[in-house]
């Protein structure tokens, strides 16, 4: 529908001056990016009393995770949240990978939320800091060889089909960022041998073990399009309006088969006396949402989370600010923050380590009716 109808009470555009004593709940499509209505209520649509059934948000302090990597060289990332298209993984790895990684099942796209180190690849060395996306491509040989004793690692897996860019438009080659930023390796084999080199590979989330008495990263050289290669956040230069408070699909990282990858980043607020600070609630009726905490805080939300929180705003019921949100952003200048966001078109499912590190009372901290929280 091309129409945009106006019906009773309204701002006379979107985003852009509530009406006293109402709350702008966003109802639409397709993200940010379809047919949209705003309702102006009289209550904000997250001040329930109550909720039965698995549809409500959620909140883990990933920290509380315990992947087998993080004390044995031959483990494992732990998979917390998953569905057809995308799987996503913690990895806290202090030691070298014993072995040689290779995933059959799609891409890897690492962000490292804290450490620095190397992943050795079939292409060559990336070296990798804190804030680096480091994208592996389905089939790549890689060992992650840490330098810091503390890693974190948020795995995003693309089981559809190939890591891509978000269509620009309009914003040009410039925006959200440089494609020359891109980094990807120089070959640099490495010809050991004598001794035994495993390759796992994981197919169908079953492993397989191949052994070499070579090391398997002993490409001499490499052509093509294809190859891992790496982006930092702080890099990142997402579009910003002084007039209106602009959808985080304007600055989506990476688009993949079935979800994007969005990089929330350090922004001043909208100056516009007018323009209002905090998302709209929504109820994003075409995407999961899951926000991963790098640093900061959202702007929606009255108190800090926590590095390393992770949440889940599953589609179909409603999100949007704290109450006490609207007053913080009045009161700040910028928000500095930098979170990973996942929005998944199907449903996510959540695994026993997800729910072992779940905050049972996060759903009721969108009411401060029901959960005093300290000032
Ligand atoms: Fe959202």
């Amino acid at each position: 529908m091309i129409i945009r109808h106006a019906k009773g009470v309204t701002s006379k555009q979107g985003r852009t001056g509530w009406p006293e004593g109402t709350f702008e709940d966003e109802h639409g499509r397709d993200g940010f990016a379809g047919e949209a209505s705003m309702l102006y209520r009289a209550h904000p649509p997250t001040r329930w009393t109550r909720i039965d059934g698995n549809l409500k948000p959620r909140a883990i302090d990933s920290t509380a995770v315990e992947p087998t990597d993080r004390t044995d060289p031959g483990g494992v990332p732990s998979r917390l949240l998953y569905n057809e298209d995308v799987h996503l993984y913690v990895s806290r790895r202090r030691a070298p990978m014993s072995y040689y990684m290779r995933n059959a099942d799609g891409d890897e796209i690492h962000f490292v939320h804290e450490g620095v180190g190397t992943i050795e690849t079939d292409y060559g060395p990336l070296t990798y800091e804190t804030g680096d996306y480091v994208v592996l491509p389905k089939g790549t040989n890689y060992r992650v060889v840490p330098d810091s004793p503390d890693n974190f690692f948020l795995i995003i897996e693309s089981r559809k089909g190939p890591t891509g860019f978000p269509e620009r438009g309009m914003l040009g080659q410039h925006v959200p960022f440089d494609f020359a930023l891109l980094q990807c390796p120089d070959p640099q084999p490495i010809l050991d041998e004598g001794s035994e080199y495993e390759v796992r590979i994981k197919r169908a989330d079953e492993w397989t073990s191949v052994y070499y008495d070579f090391c398997p990263l002993d490409a001499v050289g490499w052509t093509g399009n294809l190859c891992p290669y790496k982006l930092n956040v702080r890099d990142l230069r997402a579009p910003y309006s002084e007039r209106t408070h602009l959808p985080p699909s304007t600055y989506a990282t990476f688009q993949c088969p079935g979800f994007w990858v969005v990089t929330f980043q350090p922004k001043p607020f909208e100056t516009a006396p007018d323009a209002e600070r905090v998302p709209a609630y929504h109820r994003n009726v075409d995407y999961d949402e899951v926000v991963f905490t790098h640093s900061g805080r959202l702007m929606s939300r009255a108190e800090d989370q926590g590095a390393a929180t992770m949440t889940l705003h599953p589609a179909g019921i409603h999100h949007g600010p704290n109450p006490r949100a609207f007053e913080g952003a009045k009161k700040a200048d910028r928000m500095d923050a930098f979170l990973v966001n996942v929005d998944a078109e199907k449903p996510l499912k959540w695994t026993e380590a997800f729910a072992d590190a779940e905050d049972p009372n996060y759903w009721a901290t969108f009411s401060d009716q029901l959960v005093p929280i300290a000032p």
